[in-house]
């Protein structure tokens, strides 16, 4: 199993945040926002991940997060000289993709919940092609649009449409076979010039080959493409972390519970951050054995 993470876009929607930095970089509450998106792939169990951004973004990215050995896995950067849609991300990933099927999560997009892990790897078995998931949303107009027949059989998915056939909304999480990579290199731009994903998950729907799993309402699926949902995710972080004392996407402590790293190897990435919480926590989680950490 690849993944991949799409950090791309020119930000114009964040300006003036955004005038000398990507988005994906900007704080959410006590991390950069890349950490909400690579947690969700490493809880996933996925090693191997191909981080996609704008030529000029991505020395920030390789100098935050590197070759990923510290973390215990393999992160790779490629780019995207031009913000030409999502499903670019599969032409760009090609040979990184190879035969393996692959998760791929819009760098702006939050997820969190119970069981997360489960539910990721029982879309990674699924037999289905594709496998997409499902949110409800008040404003489902903004996303791409799942439609329902009567026994509630998925018949259509509409991006962005003005008369939403449902309130369910297609989140940034993507999970497909290899196949993603011709699809989406037959694909020609839609009417805003971008290669959608919303056709790449009609091609798999056209074959009878897409699977959509719906989130529950007890799953928080955040985006954080503008300055007031930012604050929200931000807000919404917080509440999490200060009620339980358990960090929301800290990509240390994911490594460590996996184990992929030790406690001394998390001991010591707390040791630039002596002087604030995130460095306490890193030491105090270090200090906790795996099983500790899952309930
Ligand atoms: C994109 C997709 C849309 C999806 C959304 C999830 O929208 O095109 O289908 O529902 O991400 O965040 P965009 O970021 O282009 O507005």
């Amino acid at each position: 199993m690849k993944g991949i993470i799409l950090a791309g876009g020119s930000g114009t929607r964040l300006y003036p945040l955004t005038r000398v930095t990507s988005k994906q970089l900007l704080p959410v509450y006590d991390k950069p926002m890349i950490y909400y998106p690579l947690s969700v792939l490493m809880l996933g169990g996925i090693k191997d991940i191909l981080l996609i951004s704008t030529p000029q973004d991505l020395p920030n990215f390789q100098s935050l997060l590197g070759d990923g050995s510290w973390l215990g896995i393999n992160i790779a950067y490629a780019a995207q000289p031009r913000p030409e849609g999502i499903a670019q991300a599969f032409v760009i990933g090609r040979s990184f993709i190879g035969c393996d099927r692959v998760c791929l999560i819009l760098g702006d997009n939050l997820f969190y919940g119970h069981n997360l892990p489960g539910i990721l790897n029982s879309a990674f078995n699924s037999p289905a092609g594709g496998v997409v998931f499902g949110y409800r949303v008040i404003e489902p107009r903004r996303y791409g649009v799942v439609g329902f027949d009567s026994e509630g059989r998925v018949i259509d998915i509409e991006e962005k449409p003005a008369h939403p056939k449902s309130s369910f909304a297609v989140a940034g999480l993507y999970v497909y076979s290899s196949k993603v990579v011709d699809i989406a290199g037959r694909l020609s731009p839609s009417a805003r010039g971008e290669l959608e994903i919303t056709d790449v998950n009609l091609a798999y729907l056209k074959a009878n080959d897409l699977k959509v799993e719906l989130l529950g309402r007890g799953f928080a699926w955040l985006d954080m493409g503008t300055h007031e949902s930012m604050q929200q995710a931000a807000s919404y972080v917080q509440t999490i972390q200060k009620r339980q004392g358990f960090k929301i996407a800290c990509i240390e402590e994911i490594a460590y519970r996996l184990g992929y790293i030790s406690s001394r190897e998390l001991k010591a990435l707390a040791s630039d951050m002596q002087n604030n919480d995130y460095g306490a926590y890193l030491n105090e989680v270090s200090t906790f054995r795996r099983s500790e950490l899952d309930l």
